[in-house]
């Protein structure tokens, strides 16, 4: 396809005042390629313009999303992952890599949504063992998918419940390294006011984190001091000014060190880790 399509495309995303119309044309003009036949590469590019103009994300508009430099299917009824959310990703794997080489890092993805984390963590480390869950049969569908597509399968499982569930009796309890988490964070009162936009395209569930939006962060550092080895560590995204909150859940449990931040290239404490304490 020509430069002419690709001007029309972003021509068309800059009038509809998409936030990076040259960025979205590209991805668009590259998934066209892949899904059409040659004499109908810019109908069906102008067809999914057309698509994101109306608002629909642009990982559901091409089917793809790439996180972590990874390439991954995306589809409706899983969040489309976002690029702060490999903040979570590369910190996780950084504190894996630090781990004995010649030995297994037993890793849980909780709320995977379509499994991009586990997909990254497990990409980078052929030592990791993961597990992952989500509630949301749509989510746990696309996650089984990323993971054959990425020939992780026999290292990676993904099930469907909710929270710990579907983890029990496996035999992972007290062995676990790491649990990362990216979890529904946001009120469920704002989500009905002023960040309604969120749920035209994308499900309920990856957003609305109850009263207080730390309704799954509470139960998740109850839950996870169950599989984590002393000394294993939890890994959340958080929302933005929800550090204080968190950390109290954690200090509450009684069973966790001080928690320690990362924070983004803003500023902004982005990810929250506890350590389960060793006695
Ligand atoms: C913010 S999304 C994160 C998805 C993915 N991990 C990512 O980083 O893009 C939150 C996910 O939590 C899942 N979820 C919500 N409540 C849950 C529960 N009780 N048990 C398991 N998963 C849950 C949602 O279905 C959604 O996929």
């Amino acid at each position: 396809m020509c430069a002419e399509a690709l001007a029309r495309v972003e021509s068309i995303l800059a009038q509809a005042g998409i936030g990076n119309p040259a960025k979205d044309a590209l991805a668009i003009i590259e998934a066209a390629k892949h899904l059409a036949d040659k004499n109908n590469h810019l109908l069906c590019a102008l067809a999914m313009a057309a698509d994101r103009a109306a608002g629909t994300p642009l990982g559901y508009v091409t089917g793809r999303v790439n996180f972590m430099a990874l390439d991954l299917s995306a589809a409706p009824g899983a969040l489309v992952p976002r690029d702060e959310t490999e903040l979570l990703g590369w910190t996780a794997l950084r504190m894996l890599n630090d781990f004995p080489v010649d030995a297994e890092h037993r890793l849980i993805d909780m709320c995977c949504g379509s499994g991009n984390l586990v997909c990254g963590i497990a990409s980078y480390n052929p030592n990791v063992r993961a597990w992952a869950s989500d509630l949301v049969d749509d989510a746990v569908r696309l996650a089984q998918l990323n993971v054959r597509r990425l020939q992780l399968a026999k290292r990676v499982e993904v099930v469907q419940g909710d929270l710990f569930d579907a983890l029990s009796g496996r035999g992972l309890e007290g062995t676990v390294d790491v649990i990362v988490c990216n979890p529904p964070y946001i009120s469920s009162g704002r989500l009905d006011r002023d960040r309604a936009e969120l749920l035209t395209h994308e499900p309920r569930a990856a957003f609305d984190g109850g009263p207080f939006g730390v309704s799954i962060f509470q139960r998740v550092v109850r839950g996870a001091l169950l599989f984590l080895k002393p000394g294993g560590t939890l890994l959340f995204e958080i929302g933005l000014g929800q550090e204080r909150q968190v950390a109290i859940l954690f200090d509450r449990t009684g069973g966790y060190d001080p928690v320690t931040t990362v924070n983004d290239c803003q500023g902004h404490a982005r990810v929250i880790a506890g350590r389960r304490r060793l006695v």
